[in-house]
Parts: C-alpha cells; sequence; structure tokens
C-alpha cells in the first residue's frame, strides 16, 4: 500500500488533510505544553514540520517505506528548529523505551488496520507511548464515510485525474478503493499509478471500549463536520488522556 502513489501524494494534494487536523492538534500541544509529539502513520511528514517549527521534538513513524522517502527528501529542505525523525515501523507492533507529551494519528490512517485486534494494539501502543497525563488524538472514517467509496467515480484536479472503483460491505464493514491515476508532469511528461487501498470501519462503541481498555480518560468524539452527528458524520475525530495513574 502507497508504493506507487507516495511520490504523487502531496502533489495530488492528498498531504492537506494537514490543514483540518491542524487546527485540532495546535490548541492539544498548546495547552499540555508539549515538548515531544509521536505522529502515528506520519505519511510524507506535514504535520510533523509544522509541529517541528514550534520547536517540539517530533518522531514520525510510517509503514510504507515510499511514504518515508518522500518525508525524508523534503527532511533535507528543512530549516526548522528542531527537525523530525521519521522511523519505519508498524503502529500496531513498534515499541520505543521512551514516551512523549502527545500522540496523533490523523487521516483515517487508523482504519487501515484491518482487524479488531490490531486496532486495539494500536490504541494500547498510543498509550503505551505517552507519558502519564498525555493525550492521543486521531481521526476515523466511518460506516456513513466509507459507504461512498462504494461506488465509481472520476475526478480531476488541475492537470491530475483519478479514477476510483470501490466497495463497501457493510456486514463485515470492510472497503476497498482502486485508484488509477494520470499524472501530468514538468516538461510535458505524464505518468499513470494504480493503487489499492483497504479499510475497515470501527463502530463509535469499539473505538471508545477500546480507549477505556486501555486506560485512557476524558474521551471527547465529534463530528469532523460541525452541526454533524456521530450517527450521520464521515469522520469523527477522538480526542483522549492517559490516566495519570497509569505507566
Ligand atoms: C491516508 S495516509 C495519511 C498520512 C498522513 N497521516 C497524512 O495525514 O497525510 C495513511 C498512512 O498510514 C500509513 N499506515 C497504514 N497502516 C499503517 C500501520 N499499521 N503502521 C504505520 N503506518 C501505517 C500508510 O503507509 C500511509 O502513509
Amino acid at each position: 500500500m502507497y508504493k506507487s502513489i507516495a511520490k504523487y501524494y502531496d502533489l495530488l494534494g492528498w498531504n492537506e488533510f494537514h490543514d483540518v487536523a491542524w487546527p485540532r492538534l495546535k490548541p492539544l500541544l498548546e495547552q499540555n505544553k508539549s515538548k515531544s509529539y509521536l505522529d502515528l502513520a506520519c505519511g510524507t511528514g506535514s504535520l510533523a514540520f509544522t509541529v517541528s517549527r514550534l520547536g517540539i521534538e517530533v518522531v514520525g513513524i510510517d509503514k510504507s517505506p515510499e511514504m518515508l522517502q518522500m518525508a525524508t527528501r523534503r527532511l533535507r529542505l528543512f530549516k526548522g528548529r528542531a527537525k523530525p525523525q521519521f522511523i519505519q515501523a508498524d503502529m500496531t507492533r513498534f515499541s520505543f523505551d521512551r514516551q512523549f507529551d502527545g500522540v496523533g494519528c490523523f487521516f483515517d490512517a487508523a482504519n487501515h488496520i484491518l482487524s479488531e485486534g490490531g486496532f486495539f494494539n494500536f490504541v494500547k501502543n498510543a498509550a503505551r507511548h505517552l507519558k502519564p497525563g498525555g493525550f492521543f488524538i486521531f481521526d476515523v472514517n466511518t460506516a456513513a464515510g466509507l459507504r461512498h467509496w462504494d461506488a465509481v467515480l472520476f475526478s480531476e484536479r488541475g492537470k491530475h485525474a483519478l479514477l476510483m472503483k470501490g466497495s463497501y460491505d457493510r456486514h463485515t464493514r470492510f472497503a476497498a478503493v482502486t485508484i488509477t491515476g494520470f499524472v501530468s508532469l514538468s516538461g510535458g511528461k505524464k505518468d499513470k499509478f494504480k493503487e489499492t487501498f483497504h479499510e475497515k470501519c470501527y463502530p463509535h462503541k469499539y473505538v471508545m471500549s477500546c480507549l477505556k481498555k486501555a486506560g485512557f480518560r476524558d474521551i471527547e468524539a465529534s463530528p469532523a463536520k460541525e452541526g454533524s452527528t456521530l450517527r450521520r458524520t464521515g469522520r469523527v475525530f477522538y480526542t483522549a488522556y492517559k490516566s495519570t495513574g497509569g505507566k
């Protein structure tokens, strides 16, 4: 996954989820006077760079070597006070010998985990790598959101075009989409890529039970779109704090 789209991820504007996540992440970093932040499934690193610019120590992990290669390429040009560190790791399994003030995971990266056990490990791992009282923020695509994958769509943006053939099974809660992309590059060059993405929907009740079991408190869930409800929204943001009694 993300093998062939990685080099076009930013060009296609997929890194712009940064602008949705940042207004939610920034106040948490400020309120908690965070000095360190762990970005799970950091992709090409857009948020990691923004957080680093505040002088916060950032570690970004991602499973995809191709996405990390793009992040590392950007790192060479980065002039911030503190440079983020990028590490290849699976967020359901990694183990670092340290804890952070905040942990985040954005742009439905959590839905890329395809088993309930894996999802719980992701939440447990976030807790394990947080200092007591530290915050965890992430978003998930809901059933209402993934239902839109059950379609054939064509979209054009600038000189690029995407053909998306997707499906969503509401019984198994698995979604898949195959994207064929047509990209115009400088000098009149053109390229094409094909990539299939799989996601699983985790109902609100299940997400809440994982967070509680992993020792989180003050859990808040909010629809991505103001005025929507948890049931109708396509995306939910969760914020939770590691209990101060935890290890
Ligand atoms: C939609 S992208 C989001 C990237 C970034 N968070 C952003 O907002 O642009 C999903 C990312 O999750 C990563 N990913 C999926 N499963 C993962 C896992 N188990 N551990 C670490 N990264 C994972 C993919 O490689 C990809 O970079």
